[in-house]
C-alpha cells in the first residue's frame, strides 16, 4: 500500500457525476488521497465508442482503490450490440472482485419517527437492522453464457456454479463474520429446485460452516432465497451475515435497502484478491440526474468501506458518525423527506468532521 493511497476515481453516468465529486470533496477534508479519474459508462460509450476502455481497467488495476458512481445501461431493445455488457460487470470480471459486500445498517433508533423534517414514511421501517449481504459477483446467472439454440426456437442463460468460486465466496462470508464479530452465516438459495448448481453451493457451504464453527463457533443455517425475501420484510433481525449466488444477491440487496431507507442509503464493496472497488447500491436514476438532489449518502458510506479497506478504518468510522448525526438531525435529501440538496448534505458532513 502507497503511503498516500492512488484512489481511481470512475464517476459514470446520471447521479453518478453528482454523489461522486461531493464524496471526494469529504475525502480531501479528512487525508491525503490522489484521485485519478477514469471515464465509464454511457457517455463515454458515446464519445469513444467504448463504455469501458482499455484505460479505464489498467488505471483500475494500478490504484490502491477505485470509487465508482454509477452508469446507464441501456436496454437490448436499446441497443444493436447484443453482446454489450455493463461497465462495471467487466470491471468485476478483470479486477476478480469476486465477493460484493452489501451492508443493511440502520443508524439510530426511532430513525422513522424522530426525522424531524417529517415525510419520514420512507425512511426507515424498524430498528435494530444490521446484516450484511455477501454476494458472489464473478459467475452464476452473470457468466455471459447466454445464446439461441441453433433454430433460434428458444434462449438459454447457463448458471455457472464452479467449485472454486463457491468456495472463496462462501470462506470470505464466514471470515469476514469472524473478523466483525457475527455469530452466524446463512446460506440463501433454491436447492429444491436448481438440485445441482445450488445443491453444490450448499454443500460447500456446509462443509466449511462445520470447519468455522468448530474453529470460531460461528453459527451456521440455510434459506430458500423466496421465504428470505418474505423474512427480509417480516423479519430482518433473524439475519445477521447471508452469503448467496450473484443475481439472488442482486435482488435481495435492492429488497433489502428499502428497510434503511431506500437505494439512496445502501452502500456496497466489490473485494478481491488485489483489488477493492465501492460504489454506492443505487443506479444513474435518470429521472433525478441533474437536479442536485441526489441522495450522497450510500456513495458516502461506500467510501467509508473503502477506508477500512485501505486500512483507515478511524477515517471510516468518522463519516459514519458523521452520517448518523446527520441523519438524526434530519439534514437529509428528499428521498428522505429532507429538502436539503446533494452538496448541502456534503457541507453538513464537513461541519460535522471538522467539529470533531
Ligand atoms: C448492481 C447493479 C448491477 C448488477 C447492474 C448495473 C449490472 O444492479 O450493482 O447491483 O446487476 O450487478
Ligand atoms: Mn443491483
Amino acid at each position: 500500500m502507497r503511503k498516500i493511497p492512488k484512489i481511481c476515481v470512475i464517476e459514470g453516468d446520471g447521479v453518478g457525476k453528482e454523489v461522486v465529486p461531493e464524496t471526494v470533496r469529504i475525502l480531501k477534508e479528512i487525508g491525503d488521497f490522489e484521485f485519478i479519474n477514469a471515464e465509464a459508462g454511457l457517455e463515454c460509450l458515446k464519445k469513444y465508442g467504448d463504455a469501458i476502455p482499455e484505460e479505464t481497467i489498467q488505471t483500475a488495476k494500478e490504484c490502491d482503490a477505485v470509487l465508482f458512481g454509477a452508469i446507464t445501461t441501456p436496454k437490448p431493445t436499446e441497443l444493436k450490440d447484443k453482446t454489450y455488457r455493463s461497465p462495471i460487470l467487466t470491471l468485476r470480471k478483470e479486477l476478480d472482485l469476486y465477493a460484493n459486500v452489501r451492508p443493511i445498517y440502520n443508524f439510530y433508533e426511532n430513525q422513522r419517527f424522530s426525522n424531524p423534517v417529517g415525510g419520514a414514511k420512507h425512511f426507515c421501517s424498524d430498528n435494530n437492522i444490521d446484516f450484511v449481504i455477501v454476494r458472489e459477483n464473478t459467475e452464476g446467472l452473470y457468466s455471459k453464457r447466454e445464446y439461441y439454440n441453433e433454430e433460434g426456437e428458444f434462449a438459454v442463460a447457463e448458471r455457472i456454479i464452479s467449485k472454486k468460486g463457491s468456495e472463496r465466496i462462501i470462506k470470505f462470508a464466514f471470515d469476514y463474520a469472524v473478523k466483525n464479530n457475527r455469530k452466524k452465516v446463512s446460506c440463501i438459495h433454491k436447492s429444491n429446485v436448481l438440485r445441482i448448481t445450488d445443491g453444490l453451493f450448499l454443500e460447500i457451504f456446509n462443509n466449511i460452516g462445520l470447519e468455522y464453527n468448530k474453529k470460531f463457533n460461528m453459527e451456521f443455517n440455510d434459506y430458500l432465497v423466496d421465504a428470505t425475501a418474505m423474512y427480509i420484510i417480516k423479519n430482518p433481525q433473524m439475519f445477521d451475515v447471508m452469503v448467496t449466488t450473484n443475481l439472488f444477491g442482486d435482488i435481495l440487496s435492492d429488497e433489502a435497502s428499502a428497510l434503511i431507507g431506500g437505494l439512496g442509503m445502501a452502500p456496497s464493496a466489490n473485494i478481491g484478491d488485489k483489488s477493492g472497488l465501492f460504489e454506492p447500491v443505487h443506479g444513474s436514476a435518470p429521472d433525478i440526474a441533474g437536479k442536485g438532489i441526489a441522495n450522497p449518502i450510500g456513495t458516502i458510506l461506500s467510501a467509508a468501506m473503502m477506508l477500512d479497506y485501505l486500512d483507515m478504518k478511524k477515517k471510516g468510522d468518522l463519516l459514519r458518525a458523521a452520517v448518523k448525526s446527520l441523519l438524526e438531525k434530519g439534514f437529509v435529501t428528499p428521498d428522505l423527506g429532507g429538502s436539503l440538496k446533494t452538496s448541502e448534505v456534503t457541507d453538513k458532513i464537513i461541519e460535522h468532521i471538522h467539529k470533531i
